[in-house]
C-alpha cells in the first residue's frame, strides 16, 4: 500500500512517499481503507526526535493517528460494526497510508466529509478529557488559552454546550471566527489578566492552556489557585503546581461519539484550514509546526 514514512528523525523533508505491505485487524480492531488523515502537532514532535526519549520508536515509522475511512476487515470480538462501515478515530499506530488498524472509533455521520471526520479524533477526545479534569460545568466560566487550534475550537464548543460561558486567546485575525462560534475572544500575550478581568470582573471558574507558550502564571493568577488550570503542552507545568494531561494517562473516547452526535445536530465543527494530498504530508507538518493554524489540517487519501 501506499503510506508516508520517516527513516530518521528531521525536519518535514524525512517524511517520504513509499510503499509497505498492508496491515491486517487483529481481535479487538478493524482495519479501514483511509479515505483522510488528520495532521496534529504531535505528528511532527514524532518525526522531528523532540519525543524520542519518552516515545521511543524502531524507524522507519509511518505516522499519524486521526483517520478516517471505510471498515474492509472486523477482527475477532468486534461487534456493532460491518465491512462498508463509515468511521472515524484512533489509528493504534501508521495513519499516513491507505489501510489503518483502528481499536477506538465511532460512526462516520452520513452528513459528515471524510475531511471532517479525520479532523476529530484527537481534538475530541483531548476536549473531552481536559473538560472532565477540569470539571467544567453548568454556568461556569472557561479560558481556554490557545483557543482557535484543534484542541481549543472542541474545547470552546463542547463547553458551551455543557452550559460554560468561554473566553478564549487568539491571534486578532480570528476574533470575529470565535464570537460567531459564541466565543469571547481576546489576545493571548502580556497584558492577559488585565483584558480577562475587563471581560470578566468576577474571574474565571477554570483555565486549559492549548498552547504552552509560558502563559500558566498568568493562568493561575485569573482563576486565583493552580488547581483550576490544566495544561496540555507546557513542560513547566510542574513548576506552577499545575496539572499537565496526556493521552498516556487514559483517554476519553466517548469524545468521538460526543462530537458526532453533536455535528448531527449542528452543534460541533471543526473548521478544515486546508486540505493536502498523502505525498503532500511534509509541506503540511510545515504549516502545522508554524503554529497558526485554525482548526485542521487534512490528508486526502484515496
Ligand atoms: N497532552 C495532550 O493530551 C495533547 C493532546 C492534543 C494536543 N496536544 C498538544 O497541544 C498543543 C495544541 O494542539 P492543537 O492540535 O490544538 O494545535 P493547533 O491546532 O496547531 O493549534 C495551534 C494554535 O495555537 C495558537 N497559538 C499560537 N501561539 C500561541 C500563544 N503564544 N498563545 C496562545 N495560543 C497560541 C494558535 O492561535 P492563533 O492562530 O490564533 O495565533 C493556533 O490556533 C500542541 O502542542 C499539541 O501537541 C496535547
Amino acid at each position: 500500500m501506499r503510506a508516508v514514512q520517516f527513516a530518521d528523525y528531521g525536519g518535514p523533508e524525512v517524511l517520504r512517499p513509499v510503499e509497505v505491505p498492508e496491515p491486517h485487524a487483529g481481535p479487538g480492531q478493524v482495519r479501514v481503507a483511509v479515505r483522510a488523515v488528520g495532521v496534529n502537532p504531535m505528528d511532527w514532535k514524532i518525526r522531528s526526535g523532540a519525543m524520542r526519549e519518552m516515545m521511543p520508536l524502531s524507524l522507519p515509522t509511518i505516522p499519524g493517528s486521526d483517520v478516517a475511512g471505510v471498515v474492509d476487515e472486523v477482527g475477532a470480538g468486534v461487534s456493532g460494526v460491518g465491512v462498508g462501515d463509515e468511521v472515524f478515530g484512533f489509528a493504534t499506530a501508521a495513519g499516513y497510508a491507505e489501510y489503518a488498524v483502528l481499536e477506538h472509533f465511532a460512526a462516520k455521520p452520513p452528513v459528515m466529509s471524510w475531511e471532517e471526520a479525520a479532523g476529530l479524533p484527537v481534538a475530541a477526545e483531548t476536549a473531552v478529557r481536559a473538560l472532565d479534569l477540569l470539571g467544567v460545568g453548568e454556568d461556569d466560566i472557561l479560558l481556554v488559552n490557545g483557543v482557535s487550534g484543534g484542541v481549543g475550537l472542541a474545547t470552546a464548543q463542547l463547553a458551551r454546550h455543557r452550559g460554560a460561558t468561554v473566553i478564549g486567546t487568539a491571534s486578532p485575525a480570528n476574533h470575529d471566527f470565535l464570537r460567531a462560534l459564541g466565543v469571547n475572544p481576546t489576545s493571548y500575550g502580556p497584558g492577559l489578566v488585565e483584558r480577562v478581568r475587563d471581560i470578566s470582573p468576577d474571574g474565571v471558574d477554570e483555565a486549559l492552556d492549548t498552547a504552552g507558550k509560558g502563559a500558566l502564571p498568568d493562568l493561575v493568577e485569573i482563576t486565583g489557585t493552580s488547581d483550576k488550570v490544566l495544561t496540555i503542552s507546557d513542560p513547566d507545568a510542574q513548576r506552577y503546581g499545575v496539572r499537565m494531561t496526556s493521552g498516556a494517562e487514559g483517554r476519553s473516547y466517548q469524545g468521538l461519539d460526543e462530537a458526532a452526535r453533536l455535528f448531527e445536530r449542528g452543534e460541533f465543527s471543526l473548521p478544515v484550514a486546508r486540505t493536502f494530498e498523502l505525498d503532500q504530508a511534509a509541506e503540511a507538518h510545515e504549516i502545522s509546526q508554524g503554529g497558526h493554524v485554525r482548526g485542521k489540517l487534512i490528508l486526502r487519501v484515496g
